[in-house]
């Protein structure tokens, strides 16, 4: 566009001096001027816009995805407000990241706050070529909870928002008392990333440890963006699961390239989800017991408790809040609940 303009003025100079020069009386010569350098030729305008915006139908693709996601239709990017902002709006989230947003400085807000769109991930329009596909949050990440620095691939842009806030201070085994101040207490909605990677969370007991999809390349991604199925699953609306006529459906693109046999997959899917959930039903049942959560529903009791109770009440959440049943990391989230029941008094 600019480079449009530029020749268009350019032209009309041209001409102006043309003019100039043929409606007016001959004078003497002027002193010979300087040699002019040759320009660089300028590249056709929107030579950098149809690598995108082409018949390709690739971008049209993309958006009705992201259109079918809960990053678009989750409403909650009102939560617009202190370190809220920083995973719930776009803005909140870039500004946060590249120092601008600071999200506790008194009354920090985002105004017209975005959910999470394609500006939040991608570099659009920064360069206006291919380069600006690439992801705006790449390498480790710092995360809550944890002195450790995973990398997550293409997935850490993901785990910035995807891990469990802050829990200040944090339970600790065989240490004091631990006061639950409220019932939002915890790891909060989205502590996949921890669970992942199995950092960040309370482990009593020794015996952990992570398995190959914690080590995979670029973890989320790969599960969560294999091949789309409309836009019901996979690619940009990010969903493994969906229902088929009222039954649900697992979305097993990204899996199979481990798990060549996928109604083995399927089975093995289901007993772990199964054997998880009934773990976290007996946990569940033994912090209502105590009276530290309230049965039939997921809040803690704000109280005082062994730390070892404490602990539990965030685990209990944090699995729970996860969803996966365990798939996110198999060995380390059996062996967590495992070991977090026995540790109950
Ligand atoms: C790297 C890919 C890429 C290139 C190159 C690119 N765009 Fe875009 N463009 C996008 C994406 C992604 C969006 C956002 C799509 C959406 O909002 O659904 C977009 C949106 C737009 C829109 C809609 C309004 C907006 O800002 O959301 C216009 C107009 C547009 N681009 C024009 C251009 C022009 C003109 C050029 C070249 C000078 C260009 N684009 C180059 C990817 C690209
Ligand atoms: C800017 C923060 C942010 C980033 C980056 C982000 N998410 Fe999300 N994600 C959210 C929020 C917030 C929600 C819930 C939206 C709502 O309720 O409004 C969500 C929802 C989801 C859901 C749907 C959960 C449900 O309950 O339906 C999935 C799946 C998901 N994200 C996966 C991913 C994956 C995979 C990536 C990386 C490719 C990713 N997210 C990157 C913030 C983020
Ligand atoms: C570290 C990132 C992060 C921060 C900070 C954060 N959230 Fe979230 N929140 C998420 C993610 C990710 C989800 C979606 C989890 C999912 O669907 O698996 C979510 C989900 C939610 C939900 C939907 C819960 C549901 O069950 O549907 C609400 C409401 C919410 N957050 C409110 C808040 C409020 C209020 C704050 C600030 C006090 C806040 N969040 C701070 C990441 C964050
Ligand atoms: C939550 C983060 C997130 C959001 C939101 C998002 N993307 Fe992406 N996008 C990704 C990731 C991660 C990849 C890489 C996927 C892979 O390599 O399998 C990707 C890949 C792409 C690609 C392929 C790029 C290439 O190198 O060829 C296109 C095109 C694309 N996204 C377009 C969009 C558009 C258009 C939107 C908005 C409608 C959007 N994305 C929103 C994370 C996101
Ligand atoms: C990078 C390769 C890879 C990918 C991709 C992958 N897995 Fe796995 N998965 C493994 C391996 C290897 C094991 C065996 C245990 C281990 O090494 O952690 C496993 C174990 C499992 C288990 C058994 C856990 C148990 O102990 O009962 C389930 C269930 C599972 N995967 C489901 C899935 C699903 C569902 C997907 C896709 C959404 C998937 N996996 C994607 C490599 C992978
Ligand atoms: C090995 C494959 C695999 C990896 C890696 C993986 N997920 Fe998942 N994820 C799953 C499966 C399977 C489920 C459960 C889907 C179901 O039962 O419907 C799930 C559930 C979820 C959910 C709950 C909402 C939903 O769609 O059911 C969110 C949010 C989520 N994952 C985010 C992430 C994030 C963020 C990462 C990276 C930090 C990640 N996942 C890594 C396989 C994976």
């Amino acid at each position: 566009m600019k480079i449009q303009k530029l020749t268009l003025a350019m032209t009309v100079l041209f001409m102006a001096s043309l003019s100039f020069v043929s409606c007016t009386k001959e004078g003497p010569a002027g002193i010979p001027g300087k040699n002019g350098e040759d320009g660089v030729n300028g590249q056709d305008g929107t030579a950098g816009c149809i690598t995108c915006h082409d018949n390709s139908q690739a971008l049209f693709a993309k958006t009705i995805q992201w259109e079918a996601s809960t990053h678009a239709t989750g409403g909650n990017y009102a939560r617009n407000t202190g370190d809220c902002a920083t995973c719930h709006t776009s803005q909140g989230f870039l500004g946060f990241h590249d120092g601008s947003y600071d999200p506790s400085a008194p009354g920090a807000a985002i105004s017209n706050p975005n959910p999470p769109n394609c500006y939040t991930c991608h570099n659009v329009h920064e360069t206006y070529t291919e380069a600006d596909w690439a992801l705006t949050i790449t390498g480790t990440v710092a995360m809550f909870n944890t002195t450790q620095t995973p990398d997550f691939g293409k997935g850490s842009q993901c785990a910035s928002c995807h891990q469990g806030r802050e829990v200040k201070p944090f339970p600790v085994e065989g240490g004091a008392d631990y006061t639950i101040t409220s019932a939002y207490w915890g790891v909060h909605h989205g502590p996949q990333a921890n669970v992942v990677k199995g950092t960040g969370l309370f482990e009593p007991g020794t015996g952990y440890a992570n398995g190959t999809h914690s080590n995979m390349t670029n973890t989320c991604v790969t599960c969560h963006m294999a091949e789309a199925y409309g836009t019901e699953a996979g690619g940009h609306t990010m969903y493994l699961g969906y229902s088929n006529h009222g039954s649900d459906v697992l979305n097993t693109a990204g899996c199979v390239s481990c798990h060549n046999d996928n109604s083995a997959l399927l089975v093995m899917t289901t007993a772990l989800q199964t054997e998880v959930a009934a773990m976290l039903a007996e946990l569940k049942e033994k912090l209502d017991a105590m009276g530290a959560m309230n049965a039939g529903s997921d809040a803690p009791i704000a109280g005082t408790y062994a730390p070892e109770v404490a602990g539990a009440v965030l685990n209990y959440k944090a699995i729970s809040e996860d969803r996966s049943l365990g798939v996110h990391n198999p060995t380390y989230v059996k062996r967590l609940l495992q070991n977090t029941i026995e540790a109950l008094p």
